[in-house]
């Protein structure tokens, strides 16, 4: 069933789930009517976004901020914009924790508070990608659903804890190398905690943990995107788990000729993607008479998902 892609795993372990997809195809709101339906099924949730135009404050009708905030009606239903430039202070709290609880170094970190302060760090969205790497390391919740911002931002930031491991293995390398030759032992503790969280989001990415949907309209040529982003995904060994055809015409609403064709056209397309991936986990979220914004909504969309 496509909701046990949804669900926590049955060992207990947090459920990560992903997004993907073309521009403007219903990410951020199936990602919202994901959260919703668990968070109504007694789950502890987090919808994390990283997109910067907020679409989820349209979406919940209310202001998320760059903290975990409640979503109105949920005590178990958190929802948060992760924002660079606060994720830049999170990081560098949590440098300054780790320091502490490894080293308590007192002159380090004043160091490297008065420098941070004189070198205020450009916004990037590497900042971002720390947030979700730490999301990837808790266990916090039942489940996290991530909401990502269009275009290649989805696999940039799928493919980030790969690309920060092998940052971080440079750099011990670099330190032992340079402790060699200085005969002082090489201070490694905090990247290796780092390589480590990333290893382990690595790990929960290709695990059974992670559901990687794949959000398509049934109009244009959609095997072909499905299979661009599978092949995408491949080298890191991440599997799409499931189809979500989104925007299908009610078939009791397609009384005249426009309609009609219409429908026949994404049933057309409907049947192709059945066809070109039989053993995967589909389902069809019909178009809505209105946008999906508000609660109610929203609970319109999480009511089919949750059922199929
Ligand atoms: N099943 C549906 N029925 C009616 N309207 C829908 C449905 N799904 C999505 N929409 C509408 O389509 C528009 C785009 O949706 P959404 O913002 O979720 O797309 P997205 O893929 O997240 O976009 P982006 O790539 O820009 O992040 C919104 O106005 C939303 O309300
Ligand atoms: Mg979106």
């Amino acid at each position: 069933m496509f909701k046990d892609l949804l669900i926590p795993p049955k060992n207990g372990s947090t459920r990560f789930i992903f997004l993907g997809g073309k521009g403007g195809v219903g990410k951020s709101t199936l990602a919202a009517a994901i959260a919703l339906g668990l968070a109504e099924e007694g789950y502890r949730v987090l919808l994390a976004s990283t997109d910067l135009q907020k679409s989820q404050n349209d979406i919940l009708s209310q202001e998320i901020g760059s903290e975990e905030t409640k979503v109105n009606g949920f005590d178990n239903f958190e929802a948060i914009n992760i924002d660079a430039k606060e994720s830049i202070r999170k990081h560098q709290l949590e440098v300054i924790k780790k320091i502490g609880s490894l080293r308590g170094d007192e002159a380090e970190i004043l160091w490297l508070k008065e420098y941070w302060e004189k070198n205020p760090v450009l916004p990037c969205e590497t900042a971002s990608y720390n947030v979700f790497v730490q999301y990837m390391n808790s266990n916090e919740y039942d489940t996290i659903v991530f909401d990502t911002a269009p275009g290649g931002h989805n696999l940039d930031m799928i493919g980030y804890p790969w690309k920060q491991l092998d940052r971080l293995k440079k750099s011990i390398m670099v330190k032992r190398e340079v402790a060699d030759l200085t005969g002082k032992t090489a201070e490694i503790e905090l990247l290796e905690k780092m390589a480590g969280d990333n290893i382990k989001a690595i790990e929960k990415l290709c695990s059974e943990e992670t559901s990687y949907l794949l959000v398509l309209h049934p109009e244009m040529l959609p095997v072909y995107e499905a299979k661009r982003i599978q092949e995408s995904l491949a080298p890191y060994g991440i599997p799409i788990k499931g189809l979500i055809l989104n925007e299908v015409l009610p078939k009791e609403v397609c009384t005249n000729y426009f309609f009609r064709e219409r429908r026949k056209l994404q049933e057309k397309y409907i049947a192709l993607v059945r066809n070109e991936f039989p053993n995967m986990e589909i389902i069809e979220v019909p178009l809505i008479e209105t946008e999906v914004v508000g609660i109610e909504r929203v609970k319109r969309i999480a009511e089919v998902i949750m059922g199929g």
